[in-house]
């Protein structure tokens, strides 16, 4: 049999990224140039900055990802790449270079959603997982409780109605002066904090059973900090983060387990980048275990931005027939 070899791209955010996939599972190479510490600086993702570094970094990060894989572009069968959701100016960087790629040597072109990336991470390690199941996608500017049916077959069954899961890890490391990004900062420190010194609330949504809520408990916190510095004491960082990872990984569990029950799942998966939260993946696999359903995950590396992921997606997209034409164009709020 024939060996399908991918290279993918992938540029949404704040990552320039490009990897090499033979056969969907297997990641030759998978190569990251990661701006954080240029947007440390100003704390948060600046677009216009992201765009420049891109195109500044995206032939290297390619060249880099085809030598590690020991392969070049005449060995390619396709190019995935992901053109949305995410930053316009951002994803147009990948996806006019896998466009200029595709049309100079005469490679297919597969366009990918980026949250089917990041949920395709998790059958890079696990060779044996295969859909239907449940997945929770908790990344920076997502949170979606997914059934995946098949192979590029979804069914949202939830979402957040305000702040994505990462989204509010940032805001609250930002209030508490931990800086960008939040979450990998807030797990950090909560190892020395008390995760039952304060309750803070933990959203129900009345009409959406498996839908979130970040900004009450936002709010929550911030309302907690200005108090506070009202009163004249000093809050305990530790304590603050705990709590909040706490709140924030109960109602994700919650959701997740009611998904689980109602909809009789025996597999389940996170992804994204707040699925390499530790405390989520021992809860969520505690939860699991309990039940009896299988949990995966994928590391660290294949949860936050990367291309390895979008070369999986792309792998199934293509040997099911999807091609793309150089009209392929960035979609900044493409629906899953
Ligand atoms: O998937 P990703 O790299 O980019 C998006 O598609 O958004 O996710 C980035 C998000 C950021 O909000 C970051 O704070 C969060 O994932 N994150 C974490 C952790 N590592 C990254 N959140 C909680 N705990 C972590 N260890
Ligand atoms: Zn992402």
């Amino acid at each position: 049999d024939k060996e399908i070899k991918i290279l993918a791209i992938e540029s949404s955010c704040d990552e320039t990224a490009a990897a090499v996939v033979v056969n969907g599972r297997d990641v030759r190479s998978n190569v990251i140039s990661s701006q954080i510490a240029l947007h440390t600086l100003y704390g948060g993702v600046v677009p216009e900055i992201a765009s420049r570094k891109h195109i500044e970094k995206i032939n290297q990060v390619i060249e880099q990802a085809l030598s590690d894989a020991d392969t070049t572009l005449d060995d390619i069968d396709a190019i995935g790449v992901t053109y949305g959701p995410g930053l316009v100016g951002a994803l147009l960087v990948g996806v006019a270079e896998a466009k200029a790629i595709s049309y100079a040597k005469n490679i297919p072109l597969v366009g990918v959603h980026h949250i089917e990336g990041h949920i395709s991470a998790n059958y890079i390690e696990n060779k044996d997982l295969e859909p239907p199941f449940l997945c929770l996608v908790v990344s920076g500017g997502h949170t979606h409780l997914v059934k995946v049916l098949d192979y590029g077959k979804y069914e949202i069954l939830g979402r957040t109605r305000d702040d994505a899961a990462g989204e509010a890890f940032d805001k609250v490391a930002r209030a508490i002066g931990l800086g960008y990004p939040g979450g990998p900062k807030i797990e950090k420190v909560s190892h020395e904090g008390n995760p039952h010194a304060m309750e803070f609330p933990r959203a129900k949504i009345a009409d959406g059973p498996y839908d979130f809520s970040f900004s009450g408990l936002k709010s929550a916190v911030l309302n907690y900090l200005n108090g506070c510095q009202m009163k004249g004491i000093s809050i305990v960082q530790a304590d603050v983060a705990a709590s909040f990872q706490k709140a924030v990984t109960d109602v994700l569990i919650g959701n997740a387990m009611k998904a689980i029950d109602e909809f009789k799942m025996d597999k389940f998966a996170i992804a994204g980048g707040v699925a390499s939260n530790g405390v989520l993946r021992e809860g969520m696999r505690e939860a699991c275990e309990k039940k009896g359903v299988q949990f995966y995950h994928p590391s660290p590396i294949f949860c936050t931005d990367n291309a390895a992921m979008i070369g999986v997606a792309a792998y199934y997209d293509f040997i099911h027939g999807q091609r793309d034409g150089l009209d392929l164009n960035a979609v900044p709020n493409l629906k899953l």
